[in-house]
């Protein structure tokens, strides 16, 4: 069972001492001449004694500081914390993605604090929402499979925001699509980080069904039966080689209101040793993070039906797990893929290609407005954009607002091209495509793998498709900074929430 994030968001713009706390968050830039205290509601004496001590006590106002001092009198917190906010200029704005970053790294840091009050500087609601969001995206705490809690501090259970606008008509909701949103990404983290022994594809498929509980979706499952007498080659030749039969799981979001309908297809690869084609031991388990795409999709969807927005959404999750065994599909086997175009295996290390293959078949048949599809494709992502921004490909309209849903979200996302000359390194001698080519520029030539299973409308025009490779951004291997934890980040469920925005909104 994947338990939400317990965390209760309010708003106040005055009498700090009405809402006592364990800490009162104020931010501190990083300007031109040095450290600047940013907007704050202390005392115009307390504030004047803290702006003249920031660099003596070595306060930089750089990202993820977090400084820690006694509380002043007439604040109601036992102590204040100085969140760094990074580089400001004068008389310019800051950044929501500053603020979402620097409420999450103090939050983050904040462990062992019940209750905290941040009052950054927040002159819009996208502000506050920034702020809010990332408070929740910082109570975060993975600790399901720990008996001995000594050492761990529960994440931060209650966020009051100050902020002149908390009397706004409109600050209730946008605490409450904060903290959806926020649960949102945290739950995906959370499925990410749930060990292979825990998340296989038939647990995976149970926790869709639990997660969707009380939500105006419907959950549809096939089992291994029911993919074999439908022909879903691509996701029983990847899961053959497991004792744990694989799993489709479609997530249908569909409000009577509904102008735009869009698909979702996610790699949902419960472990991925690599099949026959091993990978090397060293940090193999990290794949257990290979089924973070069909995390992603699933929880876009559900929170897209939380918030009730008014889109046709579709999630479809590919589920298997990639084990070598007796049983295990072999480098050079031919499979048939859903609808019938035939894969040679050459690598059975490039399993998620073919998973998304029949994923990507299935989402077609239904002619949706747009398909995305969110994988942990490729190492090469990593090698081209680094371990935080994720590659987008394919159909220019459908890349292009997921740029700028990206851009609002605060989420790194790059447009990639999808150059024709690698689809002939994709030729096979025996079957309708090879699943590996051209090695250099690795991710854009599993693009153009998976371009190939993208459908028709009704009137022969391929459907507007996007392809996000999430491998680097969607697990953080190294340390926490800003809202981001260890292991699962959550990454794109912000980034595809925002583009649903848009098409509702008409933006894109
Ligand atoms: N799941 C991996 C990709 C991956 C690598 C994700 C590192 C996260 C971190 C994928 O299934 C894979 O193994 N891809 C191969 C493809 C190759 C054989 C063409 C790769 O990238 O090496
Ligand atoms: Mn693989
Ligand atoms: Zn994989």
């Amino acid at each position: 069972m994947v338990k939400a994030t317990d965390i209760t968001l309010g708003a106040i713009s005055r009498d700090l001492k009405k809402s006592p706390a364990g800490a009162l968050v104020i931010g501190v830039g990083k300007g031109a001449d040095g450290p600047v205290l940013l907007d704050n509601p202390l005392s115009a004496k307390g504030a004047e004694s803290v702006a003249a001590s920031l660099e003596i006590l070595g306060v930089t106002g750089a990202p993820d500081q977090a400084h820690r001092l006694p509380g002043l009198p007439d604040t109601g917190s036992d102590i204040l914390v100085l969140a760094g906010i990074g580089k400001v200029e004068a008389g310019e704005g800051l950044e929501p993605e500053a603020l979402r970053r620097a409420a999450g790294s103090a939050i983050r840091q904040l462990a062992g604090i019940p209750s905290v009050t941040v009052a950054l500087p927040t002159a819009t609601l996208a502000d506050v929402a920034a702020v809010a969001e990332g408070a929740v995206l910082g109570a975060y705490a993975y600790t399901e499979h720990r008996t001995n809690k000594d050492g761990l501090k529960d994440p931060v259970k209650k966020v009051t925001i100050f902020t002149p606008l908390a009397d706004s008509k409109e600050i209730q909701p946008v605490l409450e699509r904060a903290l959806l949103l926020g649960r949102a990404v945290n739950t995906t983290r959370t499925l990410v980080n749930q060990p292979p022994s825990h998340l296989y594809p038939d647990s995976f498929a149970e926790a869709a069904k639990d997660l969707a509980k009380g939500l105006p979706v419907k959950v549809t499952v096939w089992d291994e039966k029911r993919l074999e007498k439908e022909g879903f080659g691509g996701i029983l030749g990847v899961g053959k080689g497991s004792i744990r039969q694989p799993r489709l799981v479609k997530v249908e979001y569909s409000p009577a209101k509904a102008t735009k309908k869009i698909a979702l297809v996610g790699k949902g690869i419960t472990f991925d040793t690599g099949g026959i084609s091993i990978k090397p031991a060293l940090n193999m388990g990290d794949m257990k993070s290979d089924m973070a795409g069909a995390a992603v999709v699933l929880n876009t969807v559900l929170a897209l039906a939380g918030l009730g927005l008014p889109i046709k959404a579709t999630a479809w999750l590919c589920i298997a797990e990639n084990m070598p065994s007796g049983a295990a599909q072999r480098p050079a086997d031919v499979l048939t893929v859903y609808g019938g175009k035939t894969v040679e295996v050459l690598n059975t290390d490039a399993e998620g290609r073919l998973v998304m293959a029949d994923g990507l078949v299935a989402a077609s048949l239904e002619h949706p407005d747009a398909i995305i599809d969110v994988a942990t494709l490729t190492g090469a992502q990593l090698i081209a954009l680094g371990n935080r921004t994720a590659g987008v490909m394919g159909s220019e309209h459908v890349t292009g607002a997921l740029k700028a849903a990206a851009d609002r979200a605060g989420e790194l996302v790059w447009p990639m091209p999808l150059p024709e000359e690698l689809r002939p390194s994709l030729d096979s001698q025996v079957a309708d495509i090879a699943n590996i080519g051209e090695r250099h520029g690795g991710m854009m030539t599993a693009a153009v793998f998976l371009r190939e299973f993208v459908g028709s409308d009704g009137d022969g025009r391929q459907i507007p498709w996007a392809h996000i490779d999430i491998a680097g951004p969607s697990f953080n291997n190294g340390s926490p900074y800003g809202y981001t934890p260890k292991q699962g980040t959550g990454c794109t469920v912000r980034t595809l929430v925002a583009y649903a925005e848009d098409l509702v909104s008409g933006v894109s």
